[in-house]
């Protein structure tokens, strides 16, 4: 028997931007409550939650404050436990985010940790000397532009952040401060939340030496400035295997929830996070999809590869998007978002969405006096920014695209008054109904969910294989081109088939024989069952 998380759809909601009900441009819980119908309507089964902690918003959120409260902007203790017990009603489980790799500056650790070289809790995070001309003790740099130390005046000395000055970086070697976090994840399981996405996980474990990072030879103009070395001591140490299983037994304290760890890593390293004996996380989250080329040939390897690499035992995922990338409708174009979600929605693994995905949201143009990411703010004009992918879900074709009563956070997308929910409802045509129909149709098929994974052979544009066995057997086809093209069928399969969806809405029924043709930008997915079979 399969687990809620093998089988279910994740669905990312980046609180500040789904839907604000107290009327100051910001997501919230209570607006997040309000949409669980439209989430439950689509046909997900899981919704993850971007940080909604105390922070001073330095990262928006991703920079916690107070690990155990909700932040005021967001709502109350008590709007979460209404969020939490409606999802769970609703038959939705809710994944919180963790942000275990660093605090904010305003964390009451980090301020007492700073406050003297003597502090209690000087050695919660990484203090060291300077290097001996003054400057930062190693050539770390952080994520966000500029070195990764940050000098502190008073006590003389300087503190590690990976991400921005305003984020330092915890140090998982202190049974302190491992003891003071697993108590974080016992607070939030025991009021019920269902699992985590740790955040930056492959972060934690730092090299002890604090060794210089050496040069990345495939560095080129363009790339992110931290690119500019290969991350060998700072990141994805050895140790951290042992800190990935600790955290495992504290989910394995409680019922039936999940450990998902955010991780960029190629899939030779990625793969390691599952643990020896797969006691580390349940889901090291699979990028892929996000970071290759779009290109038939090169998926069918990756996913080959990655499929190979997967230890016995352990459960594949897939990740179309999230709230740090380019919306997959602007990274592929408009014609090819639907192949993207069918190709999500069939691989075999947990698929994770990215909110608004579903109705094609794009990239918004974000005029430099808008900016409100970080990252853009220390790397302008380099297209690094996040604010594009993070902007407001478009509800319906009124006033602030009815996510909010007073002008959003960020801008809106300009075709908002066509792409939106209320919109796209009502017209049977959208990439909406496409989505909906998929995931009702990922339920009615135990195949997709469940079933095994074969390719099938196929040339150029074409993408095909076939989820399940026997009768259960489905077949899908992806043309990732902007031609038409034909998939002919080998004597494996069935000779006669029955289209159950097409990307275009309107092939439902159809019957193949022998072959699949297929459209520009088309996928389908067909069904050898008997017709009557067909539930
Ligand atoms: C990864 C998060 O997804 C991103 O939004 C954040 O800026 C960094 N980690 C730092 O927490």
């Amino acid at each position: 028997m399969s687990t809620w998380w093998e089988r279910g759809v994740i669905y990312q909601i980046y609180p500040r931007s789904f839907m604000d009900l107290s009327g100051d441009g910001i997501g919230d819980l209570k607006g997040i409550r309000s949409r669980l119908d439209y989430v439950q309507a689509l046909g997900v089964d899981a919704i993850w939650i971007s940080p909604v902690y105390p922070s001073p918003m330095a990262d928006f959120g991703y920079d916690v404050s107070d690990y155990c409260a909700i932040h005021p902007m967001f709502g109350t203790m008590a709007d979460f436990d209404v969020l939490l017990a409606e999802t769970h009603a609703r038959g939705l489980k809710l994944i919180l985010d963790f942000v275990p790799n660093h605090t904010s500056d305003q964390h009451p650790w980090f301020i007492e940790s700073r406050s003297s070289r003597d502090s209690a809790k000087r050695d919660w995070y990484l203090w060291r000397d300077p290097a001996p001309d003054g400057g930062p003790p190693n050539n770390w740099l952080s994520q966000f532009g500029g070195s990764g130390w940050e000098l502190d005046e008073k006590t003389g000395q300087y503190y590690y952040h990976a991400f921005l000055k305003q984020q330092p970086d915890l140090n998982w070697r202190n049974p302190r401060v491992v003891a003071a976090m697993h108590d974080v994840l016992r607070f939030w399981l025991r009021r019920g939340v269902d699992g985590f996405r740790v955040d930056v996980l492959w972060h934690l474990i730092k090299d002890d030496q604090f060794r210089d990072n050496p040069p990345n030879p495939g560095f080129k103009p363009g790339d992110p400035p931290h690119h500019v070395q290969i991350p060998v001591y700072s990141a994805d140490r050895p140790e951290i295997e042992d800190v990935v299983r600790a955290l495992r037994r504290v989910i394995d304290e409680f019922d039936d929830r999940v450990l998902i760890g955010e991780i960029y890593l190629p899939v030779e390293r990625l793969v390691a996070y599952y643990g020896a004996d797969l006691k580390g996380a349940h889901l090291p989250f699979n990028f892929q999809l996000i970071l290759a080329a779009w290109n038939a040939r090169g998926l069918d390897k990756l996913i080959c590869e990655y499929e190979s690499a997967i230890p016995d035992g352990g459960w594949p995922n897939w990740v179309l998007g999230n709230h740090d990338q380019k919306r997959i409708a602007t990274r592929v174009g408009p014609d090819q978002a639907r192949v993207a979600g069918m190709l999500l929605l069939t691989l075999r693994g947990t698929p994770t969405m990215y909110y608004g995905d579903e109705i094609g949201m794009h990239d918004v143009h974000i005029p430099p006096d808008r900016v409100q990411d970080p990252f853009e703010k220390n790397c302008p004009g380099m297209g690094l920014g996040r604010d594009p992918g993070r902007t407001p879900m478009q509800w319906t074709a009124g006033e602030n695209a009815g996510f909010s009563s007073v002008p959003p956070w960020l801008p809106l997308a300009d075709d908002y008054t066509t792409h939106n929910v209320a919109t796209e409802l009502e017209d049977g045509t959208r990439i909406l109904t496409f989505y909906r129909k998929l995931l009702e149709l990922r339920r009615a098929q135990a195949a997709l969910p469940e079933g095994r994974y074969k390719p099938v052979a196929a040339q150029g544009d074409l993408l095909a294989y076939t989820r399940g066995s026997g009768d259960d057997r489905l077949l899908i086809v992806l043309n990732f081109g902007a031609e038409a093209g034909r998939l002919v069928l080998t004597d494996e399969h069935p000779p006669q088939g029955r289209i159950a969806l097409s990307t275009c809405l309107d092939r439902e029924g159809e019957t193949t024989q022998g072959s699949v043709d297929l459209r520009a930008n088309e996928g389908v997915i067909v069904s050898f069952r008997r017709p009557e079979a067909v539930r």
